[in-house]
């Protein structure tokens, strides 16, 4: 208790050093003992990246380029912002409580019926909500060691267990993972394509799969990065099968651009979808986000656009990593996972190519501490990324 706390006073002044403030922070209260229970005191306070403004004077460069969290380097859609400025009108009113019009504009993209949607604040909320509403107790969860942080936290943080399976050459290894499955199990969370791997598990696989998975285990598919898999024959869409026990989770925060506008949907049997919706904040998303989202659906051109800049620069950068020697991963995705081998080597780099002003995500919180991320930006942005790596690299 006395260590963490005086950790928080440590992380307090050294915010406050980097600001220039002489001001003490308030000295901690310790915690009455009980009252966090021991699956919340386990958890790793979230480690926030820095403000680029911080980061650049502390640098002392102009420029920053952000390439660790897979956003979208196009922006938003412009027809979105045209949209929040009608839907401003009514910004003073609680949203509309059951956030028709997109669902059912979700319903009709996906020929379903608008009981089979549910839409949160980003697709982690409706994550939350789904972590929520079906696991207890005694139950358990499993999925790769190497996928998505966010899930992880989530599990654990309601205090169920996680059973962690290997990645198999950087892939879901869905074989393990069915091997894995107990009584106990409820809840099976596959990431395709993978964050942070880029890879995807493809149908022959899923089927084998889905073969396999006994009925009262529910799938979370987290499609968060569908739209970058090019419509291949390989790639299992979820929403081409319709099994009752699958929960398919998409979101508007990476091929649309609207990271910051916090909206997600959820689409699976309306049994399951009914209790997520029950368990749900009433009034999110915001009217602001449920406008944007409408918008963007409209938006062919922004997500063409979008998919052709990360086709480009997606080439462009396994090009330049094939030459500077990099063990690269092929991703199917915005990002792409380099594997240097040791966290020593990971930290190096990223230090390296953060004082030249590019921000890239290491990845020992997700299981996979030898291995770096990086998001494939605009050209200049990934011709920046290559020029920094390449200094970073260049024998001394
Ligand atoms: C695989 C995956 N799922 C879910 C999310 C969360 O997305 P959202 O912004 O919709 O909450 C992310 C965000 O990085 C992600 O990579």
């Amino acid at each position: 208790m006395q260590l963490t706390d005086n950790v928080v006073a440590r992380q307090g002044e050294m915010a406050m050093k980097r600001r220039g403030s002489t001001v003490k922070p308030p000295a901690r209260k310790p915690v009455p003992k009980g009252l966090v229970p021991p699956h919340v005191q386990s958890l790793q306070p979230y480690q926030p990246g820095r403000p680029a403004e911080e980061l650049k004077r502390e640098l002392g460069i102009d420029r920053f380029i952000n390439l660790a969290s897979n956003e979208n380097p196009l922006g938003a859609p412009a027809s979105v912002q045209g949209a929040i400025q009608i839907a401003f009108q009514d910004a003073a009113r609680y949203p509309e409580i059951g956030g028709l019009k997109l669902r059912e504009a979700l319903a009709h993209r996906y020929r379903v019926k608008i009981d089979n949607v549910a839409i949160g604040s980003g697709s982690e909320s409706i994550m939350a909500n789904i972590v929520r509403a079906f696991l207890h107790g005694d139950d358990e969860v499993v999925t790769a060691n190497g996928t998505f942080i966010g899930f992880y936290v989530l599990v654990r943080a309601h205090g169920v267990r996680l059973n962690l399976v290997p990645l198999k050459n950087h892939r879901f290894d869905l074989a393990a993972i069915a091997d894995a499955i107990t009584a106990r199990t409820k809840i099976v969370y596959l990431c395709n394509p993978n964050n942070p791997t880029g890879t995807i598990f493809t149908r022959a696989e899923f089927d084998e799969f889905m073969h396999r998975v006994p009925e009262h285990v529910l799938i979370l598919m987290d499609e968060a990065y569908v739209e970058f898999t090019g419509n291949s024959p390989d790639f299992p869409d979820s929403m081409t099968y319709r099994y009752d026990n699958v929960l398919t989770l998409r979101t508007f925060s990476k091929a649309y651009g609207m990271a910051g506008l916090r909206l997600g949907y959820g689409l699976g049997h309306d049994y399951l979808i009914g209790y997520v919706n029950r368990i749900k904040l009433p009034f999110e998303p915001n009217t602001l986000a449920q406008a944007a989202g409408l918008a963007a659906l409209a938006d062919h051109d922004h997500l063409y656009n979008t998919r052709e800049n990360n086709r480009v620069g997606k080439k462009y950068l396994v090009e330049e990593f094939a030459r500077l020697g990099l063990d690269w991963v092929p991703s199917w995705s915005n990002f792409v996972m380099i594997d240097l081998g040791t966290e020593e080597a990971v930290n190096a780099l990223h230090q390296a190519v953060l004082r030249q002003g590019v921000a890239v995500r290491p990845l020992r919180a997700f299981g996979l501490p030898h291995c770096l991320r990086v998001t494939v930006g605009l050209p200049h942005e990934n011709r920046a990324l290559v020029a920094a790596l390449q200094m970073a690299l260049k024998p001394r």
